[in-house]
């Protein structure tokens, strides 16, 4: 990564920031503004974290808890999104595996601990590839046509990002 990248929480009045990235990113998907101010919303069952590059956010990633509030939490990597002038630059790789341990200190904050990660994603999306090397996340299943094509659900047990970075 050729300029420093700081992960951090969404702070109050940066939804636009966050929209617009969204917009730009999934054309299929209408009403961004809307969307990510209701994710938002919900935190703390939804957590957005942000890529911020030279004073600017270049991406974003969201976590939502699965099925109630847990001891043992199913944390969902629901939607990611790096701006594509940002791209190919390891800011994905480093929303997740920074973001991640953010996460699971404010969950031990109430006794909880991430027993699972799962995610989705296009079975034609190189995010495959990322989630499998950031997560150690495995397919489990394909749902066909699920949204505008074949979905994979990734599923990744007691994932472990400290050792996974320190092995890189
Ligand atoms: C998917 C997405 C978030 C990746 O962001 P990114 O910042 O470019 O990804 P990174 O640079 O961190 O790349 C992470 C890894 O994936 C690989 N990778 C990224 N884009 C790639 C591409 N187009 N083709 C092949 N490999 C790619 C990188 O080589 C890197 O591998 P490494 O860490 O082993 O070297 C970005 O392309 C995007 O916003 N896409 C549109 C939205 C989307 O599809 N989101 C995911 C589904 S919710």
């Amino acid at each position: 990564m050729s300029q420093a990248v700081e992960i951090r929480p969404l702070a109050a009045g940066e939804v636009e920031h966050v929209a617009g990235i969204h917009q730009v990113a999934f054309p299929r998907q209408q009403n961004s503004l809307l969307w990510v101010s209701c994710n938002a919303a919900a935190y703390p069952r939804i957590r957005y974290f942000v890529a911020v590059q030279v004073g600017k956010i270049v991406g974003y990633v969201q976590w939502t808890e699965k099925s109630g509030f847990r001891e043992e939490v199913v944390l969902e990597l629901e939607q990611m999104a790096v701006l594509p002038e940002n791209r190919g630059r390891g800011i994905a790789r480093a929303l997740i595996e920074q973001s991640l341990p953010q996460v699971a200190r404010e969950l031990e904050k109430r006794g909880a601990r991430i027993k699972g990660v799962m995610v989705t994603t296009r079975t034609d999306n190189v995010a495959q590839r990322i989630y499998a090397s950031t997560l150690g996340a495995e397919t489990k299943a394909v749902i066909p046509d699920l949204y505008s094509a074949d979905e994979a659900i990734m599923i990744a047990l007691s994932p472990d990002l400290g050792r996974r970075q320190g092995e890189r």
